[in-house]
């Protein structure tokens, strides 16, 4: 039977009220949290999204609503109204924001029953991930969980916020649009009145807004949907959340400046906290030498030094090698970790193996000299210089890969994050913003035999660069910029090319025919003929900006409805089969299935 809410009328959230309200008749509205039993009282934690309240039943007050209470269960929707009395001395209790008072029901009344939920609703319970995504609208119930979602609004409220206030205006773009390149796979849509076309739903805004600028519009934003088929991984889903930004007649300083402005106004608003800016620096190079990655994550330090130049004519043949051949040594300083076992220093090696290193040698300071299976090759001066360039002393551990510089780069990249969580220097509460700039404009893919554009082929290189283009294209860096936070990238952008003969000229060294670049972004092309200002932007990606400043590891947390790795929703089972009409109206004829695709749910979860 439905029950309606009849007469009752809700005053009060279960967690807003204090001992100001003691005295006060109040109605209430939740779910049963957890009921107990004390004989002649019948507790009941009532929740909704304000908090947790405690009531009491007492056939003294009751008969009738203690007659309800004996019927509830946990999740049971119900109205409660009575009286907010102080506690008894002695009852209170201070993990509850409520605990100094109780409400003593006067009249209950169930407005639903709920089955034996598939786990509790709390936080601080092992959940399995796939039976929280397939019960979402519980699994959302949780106040951490109500948590991250008042934060997501409210941190998309703090941005809109800003930007109005800067004069940005908020402008929508298609989502059945023609394929933009941001380097993943397109989701693609068919046209049933264009038959055997399709639509490709948006990686990014990205010609959109430069269109935008075109048009005049100077300032623009968008809080929008984009789509990527691509391998997911926890910070990354086939749609997601950009903060959408492009401004006309700016320099990459000032697109810098309005970004950090409106996180540190984010982040005071929603968080409390300050940040400071500008934020540091760093050009792709130096990220690479001394952190090992262009998302380098500042929160500690374990920079990796560069010791070729000390060991490149040593009597180590692997050291002596690797530099000859055109490659380097380099090493970190795993601080105070002089008495790793050697168990541990295995271990170490073979991760070091798993991240493409030929091996991992290892140096343990001692007041007395280096212990270490390849001290002998070295002379006292060597090892002396290596000490000094290492900053090492005693009781520390040094690590040392020799390779080429991108293999030495990737694993001690990875090391040094590793040896940081070993040491326990990632700290949540802190914050560390850095810019990455001078990225190079392009990347050389064996694969492909082609150079392609590490950002976007949009992005303008730097003018003085520019000479470059023809004789040596790997050299000529990009006004683009990444801002990382705690080594997660949040956001990217440019300054953009503005001039068709410019664009043109990338496309061509991209391996685009004209006919290509004519096919795919002709209407940009011709804009740009028409008095294009110049301009340059940046996206943020708003659902890792909300994980971090939730302390979460994974975005699935900070999105109402996210897929699993392999693409699924488990709430609603998408993807699924089309009825065969459908397909035909679309005009397409599916391949039969494989039999390693079964046409059910996936729910596999990455486990990392
Ligand atoms: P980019 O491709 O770097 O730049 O994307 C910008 C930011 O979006 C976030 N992001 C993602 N978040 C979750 N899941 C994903 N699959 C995913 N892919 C990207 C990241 C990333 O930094 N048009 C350009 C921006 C510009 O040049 O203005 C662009 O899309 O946080
Ligand atoms: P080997 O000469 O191969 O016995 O190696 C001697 C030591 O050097 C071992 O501890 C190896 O792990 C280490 N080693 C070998 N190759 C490399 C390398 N490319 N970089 C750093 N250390 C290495």
């Amino acid at each position: 039977m439905q029950e309606g809410m009849g007469t009752w009328r809700r005053t009060h959230g279960c967690g807003e009220l204090t001992k100001e309200e003691a005295g006060a008749r109040v109605v209430l509205m939740g779910w049963v949290h957890r009921t107990r039993d004390h004989g002649g009282l019948i507790f009941v934690d009532l929740r909704d999204r304000s908090g947790i309240v405690q009531v009491v039943f007492s056939p003294q007050v009751s008969e009738e609503a203690f007659k309800v209470a004996e019927s509830l269960r946990n999740e049971y929707v119900v109205a409660v109204a009575g009286e907010v009395r102080l506690r008894p001395e002695g009852t209170v209790n201070p993990n509850l924001p409520t605990g100094e008072i109780e409400v003593y029901a006067e009249e209950a009344k169930v407005l639903n029953r709920a089955k034996a939920s598939p786990f509790y609703i709390t936080d601080n319970v092992e959940v399995d991930e796939a039976l929280r995504l397939r019960y979402r609208y519980l699994d959302l119930r949780r106040p951490e969980m109500q948590r991250l979602l008042k934060m997501r609004h409210q941190t998309a409220k703090a941005i809109r916020d800003f930007l109005d206030s800067r004069g940005f205006w908020e402008i929508e773009t298609p989502m059945l649009t023609k394929s933009t390149p941001e380097g993943a796979r397109d989701f693609l849509v068919p046209s049933r009145l264009n038959p055997g076309d399709f639509y490709a739903l948006p990686q990014s805004p990205q010609l959109f807004k430069q269109v935008l600028m075109v048009a005049g519009v100077e300032r623009y934003f968008q809080i929008v949907r984009c789509f990527r088929d691509e391998d997911l991984r926890a910070d990354r889903q086939p749609e997601f959340t950009q903060l959408d930004v492009e401004m006309s007649f700016v320099s990459r300083e000032e697109v810098m400046g309005v970004t950090e402005e409106l996180l540190a106004h984010v982040f005071r608003t929603v968080l409390g906290v300050e940040i400071r800016v500008p934020f540091p620096r760093l050009s792709y190079k130096e990220a690479i030498e001394r952190y090992g990655s262009d998302k380098p994550d500042l929160r500690f330090g374990l920079e990796i030094r560069d010791i070729s130049d000390v060991v490149g004519k040593s009597q180590f043949k692997v050291f002596a090698e690797a530099v000859k051949k055109g490659g380097v040594v380099r090493g970190i300083n795993a601080t105070g970790c002089g008495n790793y076992s050697r168990r541990e220093l295995d271990d170490l090696t073979r991760l070091a193996g798993a991240w493409g290193a030929k091996g991992l040698a290892w140096m343990v300071v001692e007041a007395t000299g280096i212990r270490s299976p390849i001290a002998k090759f070295f002379s006292p001066e060597e090892l002396e210089n290596i000490k000094e360039r290492m900053g090492a002393r005693p009781g520390d551990l040094l690590l040392f890969v020799a390779d080429a510089e991108e293999t030495v780069a990737q694993v001690l990249g990875n090391l040094r994050l590793e040896l940081a969580t070993r040491l326990n220097l990632l700290d949540p509460e802190k914050f560390a913003f850095v810019w990455i700039v001078d990225f190079p404009l392009l990347e050389y893919s064996e694969e492909e035999g082609r150079y392609k554009a590490v950002h976007h082929p949009f992005t303008s290189p730097r003018e003085e660069d520019l000479f470059l283009l023809e004789s040596e294209p790997l050299r000529v860096r990009a006004l683009a910029y990444d801002v990382v936070l705690n080594g997660v990238e949040l956001g990217g952008g440019s300054i953009r090319i503005h001039r068709r003969d410019l664009q043109e000229k990338i496309f061509r060294l991209l391996g685009l025919s004209n006919e290509e670049a004519q096919e795919k972004f002709g209407f940009l092309l011709e804009a740009f003929e028409y008095g294009a200002p110049p301009h340059g932007g940046i996206a943020l990606g708003l659902d890792r900006l909300v994980m971090l400043m939730g302390k979460r590891d994974t975005i699935r947390d900070v999105i109402a409805f996210p897929k699993t790795q392999s693409g699924t929703c488990l709430l609603t089972g998408a993807p699924g089969p089309v009825k065969p009409e459908q397909l035909k109206e679309l005009h397409i004829i599916t391949a039969p299935r494989k039999k390693s695709q079964p046409p059910s749910l996936q729910n596999t979860l990455e486990t990392a």
